[in-house]
């Protein structure tokens, strides 16, 4: 590994977050490339690392971006994705959000319910913006992921199924205020099984065809993002095979291919340094404690999620099994469990790999503890991206009500 993971613990503290940004670009280009010669868009899901810098990251290679929020669409903005570039989804978009999306002009909305299609319609004839729509269609398909991460079932919240679909693509065409240009589905995250992905493409592709048949004509193709990476020992979908698939299903539609991938881009770019506090034994049980803890990185305590974690120094000595701990207040507080480890010691490094999705983006400050420091890794650099909280930031909005 290229990045000197102890002079940035040096120079900026730790728990930190260290992004390769030049590992995040060429994500981005491979996925691209495999959809070379065909119309496509490749939108990051901002929701998996929303560090201005990333998203301006990705801007630059001509990625667009998928938002689940007003604050992630004024985000992706910001980092200067283009608003024709820019995708709203989400189940629960409120009146205000939809408002200002439409105002900013982005290329569409990304409706989940005939209610929220509605209060759509509703809005762009207050304010007089016809609004580009999709409809997210829940295929029900098995994508066989973790069921936390799985959405394209109908028992999980997401979409509509496709009898409703259809209904809303022709309310829309009769709607003088919606303009239904996209279709959307999502089965789920970090998929490492193609099969689901082509199935789910399939359906989706026959349902925009009975569309054309009635003059409903669809021309983004939005098949979310879900790429799975190597966490562990995953077999993992070649994009080449996830494009074809796509491609193949979609045949003889004249769509722009979208594809709004999170994890594949940034995960594997991402690393979490941290400094061991303690070793203890409590009976013949090993325990690491750290300076990061789950309202760092909270997927291994919410999804049991196995992130491999190495000592920085690669310190000699005999490895035994422990449980590397935050500290935090919580049983479910760890970072891994039961993981081989030298004899560690106060001062040590260890750095958490395939950090750079869903880490930051759902750090918390559970226990008034600050958020971590961001820090660019990019032609032999590192940059800060982001400043440690520090204890101000964190009361600053409070307000302090003593009754007399
Ligand atoms: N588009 C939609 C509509 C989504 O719901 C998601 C993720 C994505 C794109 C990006 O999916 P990706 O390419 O990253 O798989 N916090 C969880 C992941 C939740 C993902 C939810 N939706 C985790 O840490 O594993």
């Amino acid at each position: 590994m290229s990045i000197d993971f102890k002079k940035a613990a040096e120079e900026f503290s730790t728990p930190l977050y260290i992004y390769d940004f030049k590992y995040m670009r060429s994500q981005y280009r491979a996925l691209k490339e495999a959809f070379e010669g065909k119309k496509s868009l490749i939108t990051y899901a901002v929701k998996a690392n929303s560090n201005l810098s990333v998203i301006a990251n990705f801007a630059k290679e001509s990625s667009g971006a998928d938002c689940v929020s007003i604050g992630e669409v004024k985000r992706a903005l910001l980092a200067g994705i283009e608003p024709y570039k820019i995708i709203f989804s989400g189940v629960g978009k409120s009146y205000d959000e939809i408002k200002e999306a439409l105002e900013l002009k982005i290329l569409m909305i990304n409706t989940e319910s005939e209610a929220e299609l509605h209060l759509v319609e509703e809005v762009s004839k207050e304010i007089g913006i016809e609004a580009r729509v999709s409809v997210r269609v829940n295929p029900n398909v098995d994508p066989k992921t973790h069921p936390y991460i799985s959405t394209g079932l109908h028992e999980n919240k997401f979409g509509v199924d496709i009898d409703m679909a259809k209904r809303m693509y022709i309310y829309s065409k009769n709607s003088d205020y919606l303009d239904p240009i996209g279709i959307h589905f999502h089965i789920g995250s970090q998929l490492t099984n193609l099969e689901p992905i082509a199935e789910a493409a399939q359906i989706i592709a026959d349902l925009v065809r009975s569309l054309k048949a009635i003059d409903i004509d669809i021309k983004f193709f939005d098949f979310g993002g879900g790429l799975g990476i190597k966490y562990s020992d995953e077999i993992l979908i070649d994009p080449k095979d996830y494009a074809e698939a796509i491609i193949s299903a979609t045949k003889g539609l004249d769509v722009t291919l979208v594809c709004e991938p999170g994890r594949y881009m940034s995960a594997n770019g991402g690393y979490l340094v941290t400094k061991v506090l303690y070793e203890k034994i409590n009976g013949s049980k090993r325990f690491t404690i750290v300076d990061a803890a789950m309202n760092d990185l909270l997927r291994p305590s919410l999804y049991n999620a196995y992130h491999k974690i190495e000592s920085v120094e690669r310190k000699d000595g005999k490895e035994s099994p422990t449980d590397i701990v935050g500290p935090i207040c919580e049983s479910g507080d760890f970072l891994a469990k039961d993981t081989l480890m030298p004899p560690l010691e106060g001062g040590d490094l260890l750095v958490v790999n395939s950090a750079g999705a869903y880490g930051f983006t759902m750090a918390s400050n559970y226990n008034t503890r600050g958020k971590a420091c961001e820090v660019a890794y990019d032609n032999g650099e590192f940059r800060v991206i982001r400043r440690r909280e520090s204890f101000e930031d964190l009361i600053e909005q409070e307000r302090l009500y003593l009754k007399d």
